[in-house]
């Protein structure tokens, strides 16, 4: 069969902020899924990304924390690229948008648009700072919402009416940075003349039969509604300038110069690799399928106005062949907010677990045709279930077997029953099914199919019960052996591209001369011929217990910050008085185990002592601590944290990485009720 060929690209991720599993399931995962299964088919293919290093929301972060730019950028670069790592992400490049050839190739852009007469410029009216000195982009004015009055409305949108603002609209306005009301003043900008493209767009979007019918759906409204010329630049000094002469302080909309971030990284990638001229066999071959994995909120940016502005170019770029867009992933029912951190930070996450649980619970659970819903619960259960139960306990089960009774090999069976013959075309099919559910992004099929083979092996182990046949009839045992053996070596390549790093240790034990991407995909069209050398056992998933869960969860209700609506929620007294609020004496603290923010505190309480375990180890020393008298709560239900009983909570005040306990400001006996 004939080498495919594709680009593939993951949404270049803002560098103002740290990864969330929404971001992962929408745009990350779904890509590397693929790309790792087209590598198994020994495809050309080249995965590409990078940081979106410019934008309001990267220039906002830099004004309140009052550092330029690039430090933000730099370091938020640096945390997402090694979460990346962390989950085993196979980018062939990871690039950003404040490089000097993402400038370059940004303006050439932009040059050649306007060169080819699909650039115009209007005039209009914004907000002023004449303090700042700087027209106010949307996100940087805040004001009274003209529809709802509700006070707290953007530039851009009203957060209470949910109605979309023109900023000059706002009743009066004020300039979030620094308080003072702006003012109206004209503008120029340069604007892509979408209008002109409408033809050509609408021709090529009508032959992509094949795209997710939530993306067509979405690109044929917008064509319906009639395309609209779109402002291309900004008044904004972080950014790339615009390339022309009369724009002094104005820069490319971020909107505009991010995909071409896809480009500026495969060039970055070319010349990293020794061969720069390479980037063109991906840009400019007509055989290269260019895949661009997103959520659903980037499809108008990726299926109307990157498209135009590719094809307003002079060179023959290629044009998206698809794009696959995801749905929201939610969270424990609530949307994923990060004002609020209502979200699992990837980084955190990478603290208590590997990286395959999460691969796989958001590969089976991926909001491909609708929203779903991360419920810590559910990973728990289905990674326990799905990996450990099932096909760990498979494989565990048929290795130590061939280990003990067939010389530390799967056996090769001198001859075939008619009934493992159809056994082999099943598990042949199996593997058509999965290929085509990879090939088509539908990844949570992918695993079921997997996971329902790895499932009939077990039943098929407990039918044929080789422990009771191994003494009178080794040859049908070997037979059956052999079977297990072939449905694992199917999994270990099949289930690769969801959980790369535990498909290898499996492939592993079973000593192979070649890794798992070299041997491939079609490797598995020969039937296996010989005995398997059976390498060190090892147990392939360990289960998840329930203390680490149940931290989770509650660390997530700790994150919650309420928003100002809900704060309104009041109690009344009686719900109050409810909490038993003591003063306590620590009378010991130790650190514990395995565990480097958590100390283990034996707290005085009346006449009792009381084993807490208190997340504060890396604001106290030890030491310190004895002696202190603190806050707690006294009648919460006991938990069990890493093993550790936890009998009540002590209380402090957080600011970001500050905390501090609350200490009585006067001498008063431990015991002593809080009112
Ligand atoms: N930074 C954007 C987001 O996170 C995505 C940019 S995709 C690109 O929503 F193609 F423009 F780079
Ligand atoms: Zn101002």
């Amino acid at each position: 069969m004939a080498i495919e060929k594709y680009l593939v690209t993951s949404a270049l991720p803002y560098a103002n902020g740290d990864l969330h599993i929404g971001h992962l399931a929408g745009a990350y995962l779904p890509a590397d899924i693929f790309v790792r299964f087209q590598k198994l088919l020994g495809n050309d293919v080249i995965y590409i990304c990078g940081t979106d290093e410019h934008g309001t929301p990267i220039s906002i972060k830099a004004d309140q924390k009052k550092v330029p730019p690039r430090k933000i950028v730099d370091k938020y670069h640096r945390r997402i690229k090694s979460v990346f790592a962390g989950l085993n992400f196979c980018f062939d490049n990871f690039s950003g948008t404040a490089r000097p050839v993402h400038y370059k190739i940004s303006r050439q852009f932009f040059t050649n648009l306007y060169k080819n007469g699909y650039i115009t410029t209007h005039t209009n009216k914004q907000l002023y700072c004449p303090h700042c000195k700087r027209f106010l982009p949307d996100r940087y004015v805040e004001g009274e919402c003209p529809f709802c009055h509700s006070k707290e409305a953007r530039g851009d949108q009203c957060d209470a009416c949910g109605k979309l603002i023109d900023a000059i609209q706002l009743i009066n306005p004020v300039c979030i940075t620094c308080g003072h009301n702006p003012i109206i003043k004209e503008t120029t900008n340069w604007f892509l003349n979408l209008p002109k493209f409408s033809d050509k767009l609408k021709k090529w979007i009508e032959s992509k039969t094949e795209w997710k019918d939530n993306v067509k759906k979405f690109i044929l409204g917008w064509l319906k509604s009639g395309l609209k010329e779109r402002a291309i630049t900004r008044d904004l000094d972080w950014g790339v300038p615009v390339p022309i002469e009369n724009a002094k302080g104005k820069v490319i909309y971020v909107w505009f110069e991010a995909p071409i971030g896809y480009i500026s990284s495969t060039i970055e990638w070319a010349e990293r690799i020794g061969q720069p001229e390479k980037w063109k066999d991906y840009w400019f071959d007509k055989d290269r399928k260019l895949i661009h994995f997103i959520g659903k909120d980037n499809i108008p940016f990726h299926t109307i106005i990157w498209p135009a502005v590719l094809m307003g170019q002079d060179e023959d770029y290629i044009l998206p062949y698809d794009v696959p867009a995801n749905e929201f992933l939610n969270l424990e029912g609530r949307r994923i907010s990060t004002s609020r951190n209502w979200a699992v930070w990837v980084n955190e996450y990478l603290e208590d677990f590997s990286a395959d649980p999460l691969r796989y619970y958001l590969a089976a659970n991926a909001p491909e045709n609708k929203d779903c819903d991360f419920v810590w619960k559910e990973f728990q259960e289905k990674y326990n279930t799905d990996l450990a139960n099932i096909l760990g306990n498979f494989v565990n089960r048929v290795l130590k077997f061939s280990d003990k009774n067939f010389n530390h090999e799967i056996p090769f069976p001198t001859k075939l029953s008619a009934k493992n013959k159809e056994i082999l075309e099943d598990i042949s099919s199996v593997r058509d099914n999965v290929k085509q559910f990879y090939k088509t992004f539908k990844v949570r099929k992918a695993c079921k199919s997997i996971i329902d083979l790895a499932r009939f092996g077990n039943q098929y182990f407990d039918k044929t019960s080789p422990w009771t046949t191994i003494k009178s009839n080794p040859d049908t045992t070997a037979e059956a052996i052999y079977i297990c053996g072939e449905i694992i070596r199917n999994l270990a390549i099949m289930i690769y591209p969801i959980i790369p790093s535990s498909a290898e240790r499996l492939w592993n034990m079973l000593n192979f001369d070649k890794s798992i991407l070299e041997y491939g995909w079609d490797g598995l069209l020969v039937e296996q011929n010989n005995p398997i050398k059976i390498g060190k056992i090892e147990t392939l998933f360990e289960k998840i217990p329930d203390d680490i869960i149940e931290k989770q969860i509650q660390k997530l209700k700790g994150n919650n910050i309420m928003t100002k609506e809900e704060s309104k929620e009041t109690i009344d007294f009686e719900t109050f008085k409810k909490l038993d609020l003591r003063i306590a004496e620590i009378i010991s603290a130790e650190k514990v185990k395995n565990a480097d923010k958590l100390l283990k505190l034996k707290i005085a309480v009346g006449d009792n002592i009381k084993q807490i375990i208190a997340g504060i180890a890396k604001h106290y020393a030890v030491e310190d601590l004895i002696g202190k008298k603190i806050l707690i709560v006294n009648n919460l239900k006991p938990t069990i944290i890493k093993g550790e009983k936890s009998e009540a909570m002590l209380l402090a005040a957080v600011d970001g990485e500050k905390l501090t306990l609350l200490i009585p400001d006067k001498d008063i006996p431990e015991g002593s009720k809080v009112l």
